[in-house]
């Protein structure tokens, strides 16, 4: 396979590239750029982190979980290429000197890459975008403050480079089809091959797991894939969606939605991460489904010439096993642009950068006290993201107060047989399941229940 992109300015070509080879383990191994560090290995501390742009501006992505074809047409810069070529530093590292936000350096690099990033889209969300990235000795202050103190300064020329770079014509890969029509004649002949879309699973399948993955097919290049639609009164979203899109378009329609995934991983999965591989990959702790499920979502798959939709709810059947048949894939998901009262809680170890215990999402339509319709689904509380509908029908047709409220509760416990894991209890799940329904019955009453505005 035959790639080319920008590396720190310069344009690098690799006619033989492996396609499994993570750009960290290239960084490290072949051009001997050790700044880039290795952690985890599997997207969770944010050591690897480099910058890169491309037609939808600069982001910083995790290196260590990124596959070398993922580059193709971008522009990389690692922490060995944001100073100028004088040597003068970028104002962000100028900041982090100043700051002294720096101790043993390990983190450094990353921190630094992950700042460059957002400096250059104009962001100043530090908080956000500095979740997935780890710090066991400076502490966070010094670093937020570097950032703030570089916010405001203008982004020097010599990265303007990477835009202008990008221009450049570069091949088209056999296996990072540019088109829905290819990559479904591609797969249906290829059935065995394995998409890659994000890679926050299937870079972990490599780095963790140390699979040989069969013929890979890339989908970040199918510009098809990457579009909403946002006519009429439905949405649909493209597969190729990152949760990054998703966030900024879920902000205007769906804000509690949008807030989970805000929560989703880092900034750095985000940027990546694909909803159409959240729903593919058939977790039962994935974000999306619970509430996908709860806004009645239809999903598009498609297999050849041929296109099928069905309810998103019917596409998990059981652990592992997904109504997808060899060949076919997700094209998109179209969920209703309006939907005031769904609300979405994300119950995790910890609040940022971390998969859910138990993610619950609601969506009830009451009409002169009573309840008209229900939707109420989750994840975590059995081996499929599912609804619970015992819960729901303790509900339709009743009057919404707090004794139908206690009766669904009940009829929850019928619902699911949830399993302990080192993530929660089955009695822990069970017991926030139910007080998720508590806090969305109290929520829609008016009452302040958000974790972020405890008041004493
Ligand atoms: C550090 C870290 C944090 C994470 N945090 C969260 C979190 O908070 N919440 C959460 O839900 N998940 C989380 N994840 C899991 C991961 O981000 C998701 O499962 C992700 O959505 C997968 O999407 P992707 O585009 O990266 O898929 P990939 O890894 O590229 O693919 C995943 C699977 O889906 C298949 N696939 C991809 N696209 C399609 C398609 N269009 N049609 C058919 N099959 C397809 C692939 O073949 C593969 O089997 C996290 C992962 C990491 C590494
Ligand atoms: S090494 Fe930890 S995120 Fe990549
Ligand atoms: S400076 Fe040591 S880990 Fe951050």
């Amino acid at each position: 396979m035959s790639i080319k992109f920008l590396l720190n300015g310069e344009t690098v070509e690799l006619p033989e590239a492996n396609p499994t080879v993570t750009l960290l383990d290239w960084l490290r191994e072949t051009r001997n750029l050790k700044g880039t560090k290795e952690g985890c290995n599997e997207g969770d501390c944010g050591a690897c982190s480099v910058m890169v742009t491309d037609r939808s501006g600069a982001k910083a992505l995790n290196a260590c979980i990124l596959f070398l074809p993922q580059l193709h047409g971008k522009a990389v810069r690692t922490v060995e290429g944001f100073a100028g070529p004088d040597g003068t530093l970028h104002p962000v590292q100028d900041a982090m000197v100043e700051n002294h936000g720096s101790q043993c350096g390990f983190c450094t690099p990353g921190f630094i890459s992950s700042m460059v990033a957002a400096h250059t889209a104009g962001r100043t969300d530090h908080d956000v975008i500095l979740a997935g990235n780890l710090c066991r000795c400076t502490g966070y202050a010094p670093i937020i403050r570097a950032a703030e103190a570089a916010q405001d300064q203008d982004a020097p020329d010599w990265l303007s480079v990477d835009d202008e770079g990008l221009q450049g014509e570069t091949s088209s890969l056999v296996s990072a089809p540019e088109t829905v029509d290819a990559l479904a004649e591609l797969y249906e002949a290829n059935p065995n091959a394995t998409l890659i879309a994000g890679a926050t699973d299937v870079g972990l399948w490599v780095t963790k797991q140390l699979r040989d993955l069969e013929m890979p097919i890339f989908l970040n290049r199918c510009v098809d894939l990457q579009l909403f639609d946002l006519s009429g009164d439905t949405i649909r979203i493209g597969a190729g969606v990152t949760m990054a899109w998703l966030y900024e378009t879920l902000s205007i329609y769906h804000p509690s939605y949008a807030e989970l995934i805000r929560r989703y991983g880092s900034e750095q999965v985000r940027q990546a991460a694909t909803i159409g591989g959240n729903i593919a990959n058939g977790s039962p702790i994935g974000d999306n489904p619970p509430a996908l499920i709860a806004l009645g979502a239809t999903l598009h798959l498609r297999k050849g010439d041929t296109q099928r939709d069905l309810a998103i709810e019917d596409f998990f059947l059981s652990y592992g096993k997904q109504d997808r048949a060899a060949g076919e894939f997700v094209e998109a998901v179209t969920i209703p642009k309006s939907a005031v009262a769904l609300r979405c809680y994300k119950l995790s170890k910890r609040f940022d950068q971390d998969i859910s215990a138990v993610c619950g999402c609601f969506n009830v339509k009451v009409v002169d006290g009573k309840v008209i319709s229900a939707r109420i689904a989750f994840g975590g509380m059995a081996g499929i993201p599912m609804r619970a509908a015992k819960a729901e029908k303790a509900l339709v047709g009743q009057p919404w107060d707090q004794t139908h409220i206690d009766q669904a509760v009940a009829a929850m416990a019928d619902d699911f047989t949830p399993l302990s894991d080192m993530r929660a209890s089955a009695n822990y799940r069970m017991q926030s399941a139910q007080n998720m329904l508590r806090r969305y019955f109290a929520e829609l009453s008016g009452v302040e229940t958000s974790v972020l505005e405890v008041t004493a």
